[in-house]
Order: structure tokens, then sequence, then C-alpha cells
């Protein structure tokens, strides 16, 4: 099969390799995928770049990338066999494993593999994965949100966009933070009530006001802890979550023991590789729901052909775009 890989770590024009690997076989329990559309997350060029020192491989050889889309092609055992010619997505492709969705084909356990309807293309098929997960479970892990205030900030982020249309499914007002116009369009038309420009508008005045009191956000859907961790102590409500997925500008942010007691305010730090099995199963079924129901939105940024796969991951890793890179296959 056609296929990406690398073999050590590093930039991706040096290490990123092309060529024919052999086909895989699905083994019992599992269900090969001929893939369409493989979307790239920010962890499939960290994990390729050695990001934070991270330099040894895991395997000798790497097939990179966690989501994707396509159709089952074959199935590793027989009772999996009347899912052979379904559209599907599929999700944590590569973990604990060698080869993930960057590839012509892909053998994943059947769970991995979600029912894709005909309305939804490859493209956006591939988009779901980590950051729909993500966002489900950032939103909903600590219970439902109806009638809830929700901040999303980076509400134009792979993840934030999810987030806000779970949250407003969900039955919260939501509130996005972005920092361009361009996002700004992205997160108004996943749903958000209030959006904010964190650079040049009063986040605090501009929260007070939507939610008419000092502290009324109740769950915040945070993709930088250290760097929003002010705006968070002068928002968050009583009780309130902040559900953080990342932190890159401040990494190890000094945490306001005494604020945060005196609010009982949970910090909840959400990474979807180590979810449970429940928690997966959970945001896999609210997107299949999204998706039939069609209240679920994607935004594609950019596609590449697998053979600019170096391409695509220095686009993503720019970190200026709005919406996800996708290889197609
Ligand atoms: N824990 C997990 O399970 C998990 C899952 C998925 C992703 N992640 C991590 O989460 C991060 C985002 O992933 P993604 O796929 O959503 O990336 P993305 O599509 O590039 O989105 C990142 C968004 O964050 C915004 N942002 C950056 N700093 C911000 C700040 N201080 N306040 C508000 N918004 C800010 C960016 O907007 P600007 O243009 O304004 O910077 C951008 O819209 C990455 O670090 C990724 O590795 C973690």
């Amino acid at each position: 099969m056609k296929a990406a890989w690398y073999e050590r770590k590093g930039p991706a024009r040096e290490v990123l390799q092309l060529g024919e690997r052999p086909d895989p076989a699905p083994a019992p329990g599992e269900l090969l995928v001929r893939v369409r559309a493989s979307g790239i997350n920010p962890s499939d060029w960290k994990a390729r770049a050695g990001w934070l020192g991270r330099d040894q491989m895991p395997f000798p050889l790497i097939i990179p990338h966690q989501d994707g889309a396509g159709e089952v092609v074959a199935a590793g055992s027989p009772e999996l066999e009347h899912r052979v010619g379904e559209r599907v997505w599929f999700y944590e492709a590569a973990l604990g494993r060698p080869f993930g969705g960057a590839a012509e084909y892909v053998a994943l356990p059947e769970r991995q593999v979600q029912p894709l309807p005909d309305s939804v293309s490859f493209e956006e098929g591939a988009s779901l994965g980590v950051p729909a997960m993500t966002a489900h479970r950032c939103v909903f892990a600590d219970g439902p949100v109806t009638g809830k205030v929700v901040l999303v900030t980076g509400g134009a982020g792979a993840v934030g966009r999810y987030a806000i249309q779970f949250a407003k499914q969900g039955g919260a007002r939501v509130i996005a933070t972005v920092s361009r116009e361009e996002q700004a369009r992205s997160a108004k038309a996943a749903g958000a009530d209030l959006v904010l420009n964190r650079l040049t508008d009063d986040l605090v005045a501009g929260i007070r006001a939507f939610v008419g009191t000092e502290r009324g956000v109740h769950r915040i859907v945070d993709v930088a802890f250290g760097a929003n961790l002010d705006v968070t102590m002068q928002m968050l409500a009583p009780r309130g979550v902040v559900a953080t997925y990342a932190s890159d500008a401040i990494p190890d942010p000094a945490v306001p023991f005494w604020p945060l007691i005196t609010l009982d305010a949970t910090i909840r730090f959400v990474l979807v590789y180590v979810m449970d099995e429940t928690a997966h199963d959970a945001a896999a079924a609210a997107i299949g729901e999204g998706l039939r129901q069609g209240w679920l939105s994607h935004e594609v940024a950019a596609r590449f052909p697998l053979e600019r796969i170096a391409e695509a991951h220095e686009l993503l890793e720019g970190g200026r775009l709005v919406g996800k890179v996708v290889v197609t296959i």
C-alpha cells in the first residue's frame, strides 16, 4: 500500500518518507479500513517532531496520524463481516501502535471505527476523532450543561469549535474567545452566543456584561490553562469547572490554591488518549448523533494529497489556520 512514515523524529521535510508498505491484515476484533482522508492533529506533528524532548522512537517505523475516514474493506472476525462496505470515521489509530492513518489502509479495533453518514464527506469525517472526542469530554465530564454558561477559549480551534457545538446542543449559553476576525466567523458559525477577541476586547467586562453577574461562568473549556488563568480566576462561578486540555504557552503555571478552594472549583485535566472506554464510547455516540441529526459542523481549512504530507504538517505547525488540515489518499 501507499503510505507515509518516519524512522526517526525531526522536522517534517527531513523525516517523513513516502513509498510502499505491506498491506495490514485485520486481527480478530479488528476492521481493515481503506483510508480516504486523514486529519492531522497537533499531537501528530508533536510526536513526529520529538516535542518537549520526546525524541525516542516507540517503534522502529511509524505511520503517523490518529484520525481518518474511509471505507471498511475487510473484517478480522466473522461477526464483524456485516460492517464491510460501511463508510466510517476512526480515531486513535496510532495510539500505542506503529501504523496510523497516513496510509491507504489501516487495521483498527472495531470500536474505534464509527459509522459516517453519506451526508458527511471523508475530509469532514477525518476531522472528528481527537478534537471532537476531547471537546465532548471537556464539556460533559462534570455533568449536563443545560442552562449553564460555558466559556470556550480558542473557540475557532479544532477542539474549541466542537466544544461550542456540544455545549450549545447541551443547552448552555456559550461564550467563545478568538483572536482574529476569521476565527470569530468560525466560532459564530459553530453557534457561540458571544464571541470576544482575547487580544482587543476587555474579556472580563464583556463576559460580566453577558452573564449579568461578576462570577457567572460555570464551565470553561480551556486550550491555554496557564495563559488564561488570570481571566479564569475573575470569571469562574462558585463550584465552577475548568476542563483544560492544553497549556502550551505556560506549561508549568502557578496554581492559585486559596482562590480556587474558596470557589470549591474543579480543575479537570482532559487527555483524550487516557480517557476510559466509557468516555470514549459516550463521545463517539454523541458525535454519531450529531452527524446523523446534522447539527455537527466541521471546518476543513486545507487539503493535501498524501504525497505532500510534509507541507501539510508544516502548515499545521505554523498555527495560523482556521480549521483542520487533512491529507487525502
Ligand atoms: N488533551 C487532549 O486530549 C488534547 C486533544 C486535542 C488537542 N490537544 C492540544 O490542544 C491544543 C489545541 O489543539 P487543536 O487541535 O484545537 O489546535 P488548533 O486547531 O490549532 O486550535 C488551537 C486554538 O487555540 C487558540 N489559542 C491559543 N492560545 C490561546 C489563548 N491563550 N487563549 C485562547 N485561545 C488560544 C488558537 O488561537 P490563536 O490564533 O488565537 O492563538 C487556536 O484557535 C494543542 O496543544 C493540542 O496538542 C490536547
